[in-house]
């Protein structure tokens, strides 16, 4: 099956107020696509009034509003009408609000309404579903670097028992993997048995790049980790309480490029039901421990006193970062002809824009 094209039809968006998803809305726009855009408020201002202006701002192409939630089913019913692709990045993330259960359930279980609306639109030939590298990653020796080929649900000894349905309501992190890797499998298996629509998967490492609004600063998101370094605090700390590792190794994607090969998925010949993309660093430069990250931040905002890191001492970490995850951005560069920013523009317009929000 080919991939789309503008003629074929507009393009739905879930979660388009959303951080990726408000890019992906913003790439689509720049390529002329009409633009059906799935919120679930669409009298909320602060998380609507971008997509309105991206829409304005538009010569050829035009937002649609549409108001859905994962929850309710039937409810994209309208949004994906007369659609040929979906590309569905709404999901409860679970920013430490939710519990693992509704992780899971936000993330897999209320997926089923979303391809049942895809099923019932019968114009969709694409749905791009932004899974994440929590499907990919697992258990492995230090410095092993992922591929495609991966998938978190290899290697569950290496798990200590951990591995397990039932652990889903206990654990977000096995939750959220659980979730991504189910709905995966579950949409490639769909889109078989329907023959008429092909589902592929955008897998992104730790996303960060330059925000749109205030709202796209969510509480535990790796965009909101780099505006704490940007004050002075170190990584994970908040407050003065630590609330996560201060050590990482931080695999950078900018959400422009992630947003880029959502779209880029809906239209290549080359990309077929089942193919699935990593979107993280295309290579060293943009796999940073904190400590170098935080070096990379202080030559990028020499204006800026104070950048956080990690714990030092004499100018080293006190501890050494578990080398991992590595993995490179490459299947979608050759296969989706992607192109990506370098690590030092991602993270200078990152910080220029919450300047420009007025949150730095
Ligand atoms: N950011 C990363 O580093 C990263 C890495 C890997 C994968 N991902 C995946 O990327 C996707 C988007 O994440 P993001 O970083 O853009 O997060 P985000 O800014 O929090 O966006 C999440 C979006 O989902 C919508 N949403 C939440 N609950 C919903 C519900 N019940 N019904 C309908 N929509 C709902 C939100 O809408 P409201 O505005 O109405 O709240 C928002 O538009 C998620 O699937 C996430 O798992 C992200």
């Amino acid at each position: 099956m080919s991939g789309i094209t503008k003629q074929d039809g507009p393009v739905a968006v879930t979660g388009a107020s959303g951080y990726i998803g408000s890019r992906i809305v913003e790439d689509l726009l720049n390529q002329g696509y009409e633009v059906n855009a799935c919120v679930r408020d669409s009298s909320n201002n602060k998380k609507v009034d971008h997509l309105i202006e991206l829409g304005k701002k538009a010569s050829e192409s035009d937002v649609n509003l549409f108001e859905g939630d994962l929850f309710e089913k039937g409810s994209y019913d309208g949004a994906f009408t007369g659609c040929a692709a979906v590309i569905h990045a709404g999901a409860t993330v679970g920013f430490n609000r939710e519990t693992p259960q509704e992780v899971y359930d936000g993330c897999f279980t209320e997926n089923e309404h979303v391809i049942e609306s895809v099923k019932k639109s019968g114009t969709i030939k694409r749905f791009v579903f932004t899974s994440s590298f929590a499907a990919v990653a697992h258990p492995r020796p230090e410095g092993y670097v992922f591929d495609e080929g991966d998938w978190c649900g290899d290697n569950v000894e290496a798990y200590k028992g951990a591995w397990t349905e039932e652990n889903i309501s206990k654990n977000r992190d096995i939750a959220y993997a659980m979730a991504k890797a189910n709905t995966e499998k579950m949409i490639y298996k769909m889109a078989e048995s329907e023959q008429n629509f092909e589902a592929i998967s955008i897998n992104p490492l730790h996303v960060i790049g330059p925000l749109m609004t205030e709202n796209h600063n969510q509480f535990f998101s790796w965009q909101f980790f780099i505006w704490q370094l940007l004050q002075g605090n170190n990584f994970g700390s908040l407050d003065g309480k630590q609330i996560r590792s201060d050590r990482m190794l931080w695999n950078m994607v900018d959400v422009r490029d992630v947003a880029k090969a959502h779209r880029m998925a809906t239209e290549s010949n080359n990309a077929k039901n089942g193919s699935r993309y990593i979107l993280s660093a295309t290579d060293r430069s943009g796999e940073l421990f904190t400590w170098e990250l935080q070096k990379k931040l202080r030559e990028l905002f020499p204006d800026i006193k104070d950048i956080g890191g990690e714990r030092m001492e004499n100018n080293k970490p006190i501890k050494d970062t578990y080398d991992s995850p590595r993995s490179y951005c490459k299947k979608a560069i050759q296969e989706l002809g992607l192109s990506t920013y370098s690590i030092e523009e991602t993270l200078k317009e990152t910080g220029e824009s919450y300047k420009r929000l007025g949150l730095l």
